[in-house]
């Protein structure tokens, strides 16, 4: 025994909480929650032209792929062992509209990103959002009738939606929107067209975030939405009960797994869901998360083990796992 472990100690206190950190060993012994590369989900954005690798400047390091470079970005995302990938589109400006049509476009960038990915990387999950922002001209999530997003005729257009991502080949559903009845809505039009095995993840708990900036950036929402915002749907960050409404009407309307979205500012929301019912609760580490991390790293202010440790904040608050743009660069520490 070294020198440090001779003397009195041990006489008092009789607890010592530092003897399960002695050692490494120990310490992982005694670990109550674990990261593992399961728990990942990679948020990817697609946008067109043809061999664009196009980096999104408001999130150094993350990319825009053209649908002829994408799967082989899976690709390396399921050679790591990442379960899911989730998709987003930066739709060029000349496509966009009031009522966002290119949502229902079976040939759309998402679509045809699912079909590339499907053909080439048939052993990864993929998920696709469903919401008209990337498609609206004004950059809401529905349409917009004397300047109010409309609930009800929303709907109509979200599960039209739904049904093309799921002919595309998408394997989970994730309706961002947060129009009410939305998680009814799409399942029943999901089922009805023969989709019964497509799941639904729904973003339950979407608040109205200032950390969603560089996702606007990314797939050009952001100079559509201007000035306007979207409270009158998305949650009141000053709530907590209210969430847990939200996650209660999508499960019984069908929803297989729910979100919280930010994720890091609302970890208590995380926990709240899980413990209340002890379903399948994801995180969403938002663009502005991970510009905040990667932007501190970047300039030598934060270590770069802030990304795992990050990633495993979510674990201990009880998700099933998380959406991050880290989830390459985590995969990679992971395995080493
Ligand atoms: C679209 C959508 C948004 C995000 C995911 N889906 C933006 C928004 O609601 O304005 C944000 C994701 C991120 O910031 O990483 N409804």
């Amino acid at each position: 025994m070294t020198a440090r472990h001779t003397g009195a100690l041990g006489a008092f206190p009789a607890i010592r909480m530092r003897r399960n950190r002695f050692d490494a060993w120990t310490r992982r012994l005694v670990a109550e929650t674990r990261l593992s590369v399961d728990d990942l989900i990679w948020p990817l954005f697609v946008c067109e032209g043809e061999g664009v690798e196009r980096e999104v400047a408001s999130m150094p390091g993350v990319m825009r792929y053209s649908v002829d470079r994408v799967a082989a970005a899976v690709r390396r995302a399921a050679d790591l062992g990442i379960p899911c990938v989730a998709l987003f589109p930066e739709t060029d400006g000349a496509r966009k509209t009031p009522d966002g049509e290119e949502a229902c476009n079976p040939a759309n960038l998402v679509c045809a990103a699912v079909r590339a990915i499907k053909a080439a990387v048939p052993d990864i999950g993929v998920l696709c959002d469903v919401a008209l922002d990337p498609y609206t001209s004004h950059g809401q999530d529905g349409l917009v009738r004397d300047g109010y997003v409309v609930n009800d005729e929303t709907l109509a257009a979200l599960c039209r939606q739904a049904v093309v991502q799921a002919e595309a080949g998408c394997d989970i559903i994730a309706p961002s929107d947060m129009m009410d009845g939305r998680i009814g809505a799409i399942r029943g039009a999901l089922d009805a067209a023969g989709f019964g095995h497509v799941r639904i993840m729904s973003y339950a708990a979407k608040y109205a975030s200032g950390f969603y900036g560089p996702f606007r950036e990314a797939v050009g929402s952001g100079s559509a939405l201007g000035q306007g915002d979207k409270k009158t749907y998305q949650m009141d960050p000053a709530n907590g009960d209210e969430a847990l409404r939200e996650v209660a009407l999508d499960l019984a309307e069908g929803a297989d797994m729910v979100m919280v979205k930010p994720g890091m500012p609302y970890l208590d929301i995380v926990r709240r869901v899980h413990e209340t019912f002890g379903v399948p609760t994801f995180a969403y580490q938002v663009s502005g998360e991970y510009a905040m991390l990667r932007g501190a790293i970047d300039r030598g202010w934060m270590e770069d083990r802030i990304i795992l440790e990050s990633l495993l904040a979510f674990k201990r608050a009880g998700a099933a796992g998380i959406l991050t743009y880290f989830a390459i660069d985590a995969a990679e520490r992971l395995a080493k």
